[in-house]
């Protein structure tokens, strides 16, 4: 019989991924999307497919949540929806936190409500890690250094409780820093690999970031969704890291981006403490030993694969816009 899910963030980075991999596998996809005055929807605008559905809604109203949990019934829902951008949670926390913790209760009433029994994933992160050293895995101590860290582990624990309290077939992946070409245009990866693009087509001369010496575990989105996936079909309901495995700071990051175009990072990259954070999260490099052994999943693509693809990709979606290709 054919399965559905339901997606919040289906017009972000992992939920256009997801939502092709569900598409792949045979599932009727219906997609929580946010009223705005343009659309927002280019991750998702390829998708031509009768089994895909959009459904206006939002994680801050949840009316919106109960009813369209009782009329759609899914199999599995996957809450991917948040305000994502660390740096900005310092300057929205209240929202983040109503979109980020309370969105998540709101969804888990609603299927409570609705009294189905459904599968439910919550992106949980490696951000609650934040202040504790690593490697880290799903053992390790939590001490989020923003409000969106903090938001992020109430939505954490409140999965877990309700697994518990209600016997709900509920996961948390703790997921390590992914990426691709679809990562939005102000987060690091992209925001230099689109810089470099810029340079090398001669549009500007230069990038200007801030912390160069973090360390983050840099994987591919694509491969992740997979493994969200893949904890909602294991008999069990349990939480689990999806990672790499390997520490990269924003100066790697940098060289790599730069020198897959021919270009020498140090001759282009400013410095602007603008881009710093209140609170730094340091490193965060994680053991994703027990989705390996338990579920099989493995990551194939590493920082530097990642750093080209995402270069190669921006060179050739600006040329095109420049008519150079
Ligand atoms: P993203 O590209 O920023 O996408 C976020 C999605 O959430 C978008 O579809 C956005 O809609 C939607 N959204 C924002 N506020 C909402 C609200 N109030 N109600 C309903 N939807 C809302 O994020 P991502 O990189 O795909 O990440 C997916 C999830 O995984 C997020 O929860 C993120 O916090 C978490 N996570 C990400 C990473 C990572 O490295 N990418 C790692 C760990 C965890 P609009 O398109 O309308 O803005
Ligand atoms: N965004 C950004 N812009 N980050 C910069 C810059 C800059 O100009 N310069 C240095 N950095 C540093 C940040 O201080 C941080 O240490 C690192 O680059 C990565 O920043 P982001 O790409 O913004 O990602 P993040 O690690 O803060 O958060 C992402 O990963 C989390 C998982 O660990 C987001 O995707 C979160 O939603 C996700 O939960």
């Amino acid at each position: 019989m054919t399965k559905s899910a339901f997606i919040t963030g289906i017009t972000g980075q992992d939920g256009s991924y997801l939502a092709e991999f569900l598409l792949a596998k045979d599932y009727e996809v219906h997609g929580l999307v946010r009223r705005a005055s343009t659309l927002n929807r280019s991750r998702i605008d390829h998708l031509h497919d009768p089994r895909l559905h959009l459904h206006y809604g939002d994680l801050t109203d949840g009316v919106s949540l109960v009813n369209l949990i009782h009329a759609i019934q899914p199999d599995e829902v996957y809450n991917l929806g948040a305000q994502s951008h660390v740096k900005v949670s310092f300057e929205m926390p209240e929202y983040t936190a109503s979109t980020d913790a309370v969105g998540t209760l709101r969804l888990l009433e609603a299927i409570r409500a609705a009294g189905i029994d459904t599968r439910f994933y919550q992106a949980s992160t490696s951000e609650m890690f934040g202040a504790t050293p690593p490697p880290q895995n799903e053992t390790t101590l939590f001490y989020p250094r923003s409000p969106y860290g903090a938001a992020k582990l109430y939505s954490h624990w409140v999965t877990v409780n309700y697994r518990e309290a209600y016997d709900l077939f509920a996961v948390s992946g703790i997921l390590f820093n992914h990426e691709s070409p679809r990562r939005g245009e102000s987060f690091l990866t992209r925001k230099v690999t689109l810089g470099v693009a810029s340079i090398k087509l001669g549009i500007t001369d230069h990038l200007t970031l801030g912390n160069l010496e973090a360390v983050r575990d840099w994987g591919y989105a694509k491969e992740y969704v997979e493994g969200m996936w893949q904890m909602l079909q294991h008999d069990e309901p349990q939480d689990y890291v999806l990672a790499t495995g390997i520490g990269t700071t924003v100066r790697e990051w940098c060289q790599y981006a730069f020198a897959h175009a021919g270009l020498d990072w140090e001759e282009h990259v400013r410095y602007d403490g603008a881009y710093e954070r209140p609170t730094e999260v340091d490193a965060l490099i994680g053991d994703a030993s027990k989705a390996r052994d338990v579920l099989g999943w493995k990551p194939e693509t590493d920082a530097q694969g990642l750093a080209k693809l995402m270069v190669d990709a921006d060179l050739e979606q600006m040329s095109r816009l420049l008519g150079r290709s």
